[in-house]
């Protein structure tokens, strides 16, 4: 069987009688940016969570690195980086405390700890404001500092949810060109949830639109726009939400049916049934 980063089958989660991610089939070689996009509330920050580890699914299969994340939990949070969407930080701590502690939490050796952490303050600008306590940095400020800890344990594979939505455009920029340069220099596999289509068209190698917990498409940026015959991935976006807002809207009348997959023929005719994955 082909190898892969990442892989789920028929991934599921439910919090009570929300269905939060419906049957997610996913297949990321390794070395790849993947974006998955969607509305609010479409399942990207779940999926992600699961993916990590962080919380259980209610069924199908993870496969970190062809590893079964049911025995291995250990080995996939010891192999990935998070940037949670909404971080939570020790406010009492400085931004290098803070960056020492997780460098702690995953074993690491004190040296290497001490020269990481320097090198991850330098490269996002923080050094001078190192041991200030994270009470008093700025949104963006604390976005860089989870950005350094998601990358402390030089993870295999690294989950970016919103990874440039709090930084200004400079800082946005160099992040930008972080996720590049990890791909190329280091072969990181790196997974981005964004609502920010020109991260995705810029970053990544496959898109995933998901919508209600259902992967509605996924292809490359120029595939997708392609089969949308869209002008831009924005376009292509619009597209993809309005067949979905349609079938939502026709749903009353298909019983039990709600949420079909789309089709999309390569005329980028839009049909019902089965999802395209290009
Ligand atoms: N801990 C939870 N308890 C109950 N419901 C949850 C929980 N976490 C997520 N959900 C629900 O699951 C669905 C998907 O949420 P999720 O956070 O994955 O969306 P998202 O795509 O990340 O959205 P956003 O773009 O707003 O971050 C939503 O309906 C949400 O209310
Ligand atoms: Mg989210």
């Amino acid at each position: 069987m082909e190898s892969y980063a990442i892989r789920t089958h028929e991934l599921t989660k439910s919090f009570g009688s929300v269905l939060a991610v419906n049957k997610l089939n996913l297949k990321i070689p390794y070395g790849k940016t993947y974006g998955l996009l969607g509305p609010n509330g479409a399942g990207k920050t779940t999926t992600v969570r699961m993916l990590n580890g962080i919380i259980s699914r209610t069924s199908g299969e993870i496969y970190i690195t062809d590893k079964d994340i049911k025995s291995h939990e250990k080995y996939v949070k010891m192999i990935s980086g998070f940037l949670p969407e909404s971080p939570g930080l020790y406010q009492k701590l400085s931004a290098r405390e803070f960056l020492i502690f997780i460098g702690e939490l995953y074993y690491l050796p004190k040296s290497v700890i001490i020269s990481r952490v320097e090198e991850l303050l330098e490269l996002f600008g923080l050094s001078e404001r190192a041991n200030d306590l994270l009470e008093g940095y700025s949104r963006g400020m604390k976005q860089k500092v989870c950005l350094c800890a998601a990358l402390i344990q030089d993870p295999q594979i690294i989950y970016l949810d919103e990874p440039t939505s709090n930084l200004d455009p400079a800082i946005a920029r160099m992040v930008k060109d972080l996720i590049k340069e990890l791909v190329v220099r280091a072969d990181k596999t790196i997974f981005i949830c964004t609502h920010q289509l020109d991260v995705a068209e810029e970053l990544c190698d496959q898109i995933g639109i998901i919508n209600n917990g259902i992967l509605k498409i996924e292809g490359s940026p120029t595939e997708i726009i392609d089969n949308m015959g869209a002008k831009n991935l924005e376009d292509a976006y619009l597209k993809v939400m309005d067949v979905t807002k349609m079938e939502d809207l026709l749903s009353w009348r298909e019983s039990g049916e709600l949420n079909k997959k789309i089709v999309i023929s390569r005329k980028g005719k839009v049909k019902k049934g089965k999802k395209m994955v290009v």
